[in-house]
C-alpha cells in the first residue's frame, strides 16, 4: 500500500476567521485535491493542480465535502452514560447524576471500556480532536490517552481536580490532585499526540489549597492546558461567591490564583459582568460555548456577540453529557438558535470555521490541526449533504450547489448519518457505510 494517498472531490478550509477576513478566509475548491503524505497533508488545491503521481487517489461522490476533522474543546469522558439525565438544573444533576456514575472509574476495566465507545463516537461524528475532563481517578485519564494513543489522535485532557462538593469517594486532596496530576503529565503530556490539559473541575469543588495547587502545576508545566467551568448557572455562581467571599467575581476567583491565560479554557461564560469578560479578554482566556448543555441542563443563553465584541476568544463544545449529542454538527444548530433567542445571526460558514480551525486556534494549535494547510495533521471528515431523505430533499432545493446553504443544511440538519468518512493522521478510522469504527 502506498503511503501517499489523494482525496479528490469539493474541498472547504480556512486559512482565517471569515468573521474578519471575509471571503479571504476559504480555501474552497468545487473540485478539489488534498494530497496526504506520510500522515500529514503534503499539498491541497483545485484538481490539475496538485501533482498526485504514485498516490492512490479516491474520488467523493458530487455534493460531499471533504474539511478538516471536528474540534470538540470540551467534553467529559466519564458522562457517556450521563447524557439525557431527567429534571435537574446542574448542582443539582451533578450530585444525582454525575458523581455517582464518575465513581465507576476507579475501576480501570470499567474505564477502558467506556474509552473505547468514547471514541469510536467521536469518530462515527467525524471529530478527531477533543479536550477531555475525565474523573478524579488517574486510571480515567491512562484510559482516555491509550485509547488516544492507539488510534493515533490529537486527543488533550486530565484528570478533575475536586476536594470539597462532591461524595468523600470521589475527592483527591490538594497533596493527592497535585501529585496524580503531575504524574500523569510527566507519563502522558507530549508523547506522540498527546497533551495534557489540567483540570481543577469548578471553585466550587476546590478549595482555595487546591486552587493554589493549581497554580504550582500551571506554572510548572507551561506547555499544558487548563481547563475548567466558569459561570454556567445562577446558583453556582451564587455558591462559588459564597465559598470565597474575598473575590470580587466568580472569574476573580480563578484570577486571583493566576488561572487566566491563553492557554486556559473556561467551559459556559454565561452569567459573567463586564469587568470579568474585560479579564477574560485580557488576559487571552478562551470563553467555551456549549449549547446542547446550556439549553438541556436550562444554564442560559451564551452571548457571543457580546464576548467577540469584547475580544474575547471562544470556542464551541459538545459538553456530552451535559450536552446531549456528540456531533458537532447538532451542536453548531443548537448554537445556531441560542444566537437566535439572542437576536444574534451565525452565518454557516463562521459555524465551520468554529468547529474546525476556530477550534483549534483557542487551543493554539491551528498550525497542526483544524485546517487542510500543508504541513497540517491529516485529519479529515467527509460530509455527505445528502444522508437522509430529508436532506437530499432540501438540498434540491440549493441552487448550483452554493456554498453556504449546503453548510447551513449539513449543520442544521446533520449530525453522524452525514458524517461519510473520518480520518486521522492520513488513515481513515471511520467510515460510515461499513457500519463500525474501524479498529486501527
Ligand atoms: N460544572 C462542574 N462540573 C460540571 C460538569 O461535569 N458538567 C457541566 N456542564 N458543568 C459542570
Ligand atoms: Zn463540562
Amino acid at each position: 500500500m502506498t503511503d501517499r494517498i489523494a482525496l479528490k472531490g469539493r474541498l472547504l478550509s480556512f486559512k482565517d476567521d471569515p468573521a474578519t477576513a471575509g471571503a479571504g478566509a476559504l480555501e474552497h475548491h468545487e473540485d478539489g485535491v488534498v494530497l496526504v503524505a506520510d500522515g500529514r497533508i503534503g499539498a491541497v488545491g483545485p484538481a490539475g493542480s496538485v501533482d498526485v503521481g504514485g498516490a492512490e487517489v479516491r474520488t467523493y461522490p458530487e455534493g460531499c465535502l471533504i474539511l478538516p476533522g471536528l474540534i470538540d474543546p470540551h467534553i467529559h469522558l466519564p458522562q457517556t452514560r450521563v447524557v439525557a439525565s431527567y429534571g435537574a438544573q446542574l448542582l443539582e444533576w451533578l450530585q444525582t447524576y454525575t458523581f455517582p456514575e464518575e465513581g465507576r472509574f476507579s475501576d480501570r476495566r470499567y474505564a477502558a471500556a467506556v474509552a473505547c465507545f468514547f471514541h469510536d463516537e467521536l469518530l462515527r461524528n467525524g471529530t478527531t480532536s477533543a479536550v477531555v475532563f475525565c474523573s478524579v481517578h488517574p486510571e480515567s485519564a491512562d484510559a482516555l490517552f491509550a485509547e488516544a494513543e492507539r488510534r493515533g489522535m490529537r486527543m488533550l485532557g486530565g484528570k478533575v481536580m475536586m476536594d470539597r462538593g462532591a461524595p468523600d469517594w470521589l475527592l483527591d486532596t490538594p497533596g493527592t490532585g497535585y501529585a496524580e496530576t503531575t504524574d500523569l503529565i510527566r507519563r502522558w503530556h507530549g508523547r506522540g499526540r498527546l497533551g495534557y490539559a489540567i483540570a481543577p473541575r469548578f471553585a466550587i469543588t476546590s478549595t482555595e489549597a487546591q486552587l493554589a495547587a493549581t497554580r504550582a502545576l500551571v506554572q510548572e508545566n507551561p506547555g499544558c492546558w487548563l481547563q475548567t467551568h466558569l459561570a454556567e448557572n445562577r446558583a453556582e455562581v451564587r455558591l462559588a461567591r459564597e465559598l470565597y467571599p474575598e473575590a470580587a467575581s466568580y472569574t476573580d476567583i480563578y484570577d486571583r490564583f493566576g488561572l487566566l491565560g491563553p492557554r486556559s479554557l473556561f467551559g459556559h461564560c454565561i452569567h459573567l459582568d463586564d469587568k470579568e469578560v474585560e479579564r477574560l479578554a485580557a488576559t487571552g482566556s478562551v470563553a467555551v460555548f456549549c449549547p446542547t448543555s446550556n439549553l438541556f441542563i436550562g444554564s442560559g443563553l451564551f452571548d457571543l456577540a457580546r464576548l467577540r465584541a469584547a475580544g474575547v476568544r471562544t470556542a464551541l463544545a459538545t459538553d456530552i453529557g451535559g450536552g446531549t449529542s456528540y456531533s458537532m454538527l447538532r451542536t453548531a444548530a443548537e448554537a445556531y438558535k441560542v444566537l437566535q433567542l439572542n437576536g444574534q445571526n451565525w452565518p454557516a460558514l463562521d459555524a465551520f470555521h468554529a468547529m474546525t480551525r476556530g477550534n483549534a486556534a483557542a487551543l493554539g494549535l491551528e498550525d497542526e490541526i483544524g485546517t487542510l494547510a500543508p504541513g497540517s495533521a491529516a485529519d479529515m471528515v467527509v460530509l455527505d449533504p445528502n444522508a437522509t431523505p430529508a436532506m437530499r430533499h432540501r438540498m434540491e432545493a440549493v441552487k448550483d450547489g452554493d456554498l453556504a446553504q449546503t453548510l447551513f443544511v449539513l449543520m442544521t440538519m446533520g449530525d453522524d448519518r452525514a458524517v461519510l468518512e473520518t480520518w486521522v493522521a492520513g488513515r481513515c478510522l471511520h467510515r460510515r457505510d461499513d457500519g463500525q469504527t474501524i479498529d486501527p
